[in-house]
């Protein structure tokens, strides 16, 4: 089985690529650095000849509301357009727990669009919605920063191993489309402000974090469970301390 990797060389796109690989089946990477855009339309066309399977992983490179509007509607229309005219029989999507909760944020409007243009195509789908990656604990530091300190809400989060994120997203895509979302988490609760402070600890990162009840997720407040899973999510193994251990051998490695 032909599977088209949209974002095939980011963290998860590299990580699925290799999984799907494993398992036999033809995984495609594509990417601009491969030759194909999704907001230009560049090798679509050509790429996905042949494949039943689309997974978009991709991200947009910058996050500024109009930015990120335009990269995921723009590339979302491109994609399902070209994929219905090659004959995809499954689009798959990752997106983020809790999106539909998040629309003061711009970031996650976009997220909402592209969801809502896969749901309303003809394509049979499924939407994956995960919680953060434990790979995105220092972003989150950088994109909270109140002048010098890191200010975060002390609100719970399930966050998980991005190799977990791609086994499930590899199994879905392999399987048949549920047309619906599917949630996937990791194993433990943690508190999103002391998480975060363990991560740049185990990073010697000196910045300060605040415990800020009004600080905003991406632009979002957020209550005690807007980033949680429901009870029926998919959860992956991979606790924070065995990451914390697998990633810091792989950092001395390299
Ligand atoms: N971060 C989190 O905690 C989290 C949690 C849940 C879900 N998600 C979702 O996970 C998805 C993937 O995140 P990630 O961190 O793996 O992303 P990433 O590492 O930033 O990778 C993004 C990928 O998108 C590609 N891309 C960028 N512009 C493109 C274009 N015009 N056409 C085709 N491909 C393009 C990039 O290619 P180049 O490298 O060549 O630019 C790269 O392969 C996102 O949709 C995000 O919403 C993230």
């Amino acid at each position: 089985m032909k599977l088209v990797v949209i974002g095939g060389t980011g963290l998860i796109g590299s990580k699925l690529v290799n999984k799907l690989r494993e398992h036999g089946h033809e995984a495609v990477a594509a990417a601009p650095n491969t030759g194909v855009n999704t907001l230009t339309g560049e090798g679509l066309a050509e790429v996905l000849k042949g494949a039943s399977v689309v997974v978009d992983v991709s991200n947009s490179p910058n996050w500024e509301d109009a930015a990120v509007l335009n990269f995921f509607e723009t590339s979302t229309r491109n994609l399902l357009s070209y994929g219905a005219a090659a004959g995809v029989r499954h689009h798959v999507a990752l997106s983020v727990v809790g999106t539909d909760r998040l629309s003061e944020s711009g970031y996650f409007r976009a997220k909402i669009v592209q969801e809502k243009l896969i749901q309303e195509s003809s394509i049979p789908y499924t939407i994956v919605h995960a919680t953060q990656f434990f790979e995105f604990l220092k972003g989150l530091a950088d994109i909270s920063m109140v002048g010098d300190k890191v200010h975060l809400p002390h609100v719970l989060f399930q966050p998980m191993a991005a190799d977990d994120v791609a086994t499930a997203v590899g199994r879905i895509a392999a399987g048949q489309p549920i047309n619906g979302i599917v949630e996937i988490g990791g194993p433990e609760e943690f508190r999103v402000d002391e998480l975060v402070q363990r991560r740049l600890a185990s990073l010697k990162d000196p910045r300060e974090i605040i415990a800020d009840p009004n600080a905003l997720y991406s632009g979002a407040k957020l209550s005690e469970r807007t980033l949680v899973p429901d009870n029926n999510a998919r959860l992956g193994e991979t606790t924070f301390e065995a990451w914390l251990t697998q990633s810091a051998g792989a950092a001395r490695a390299a």
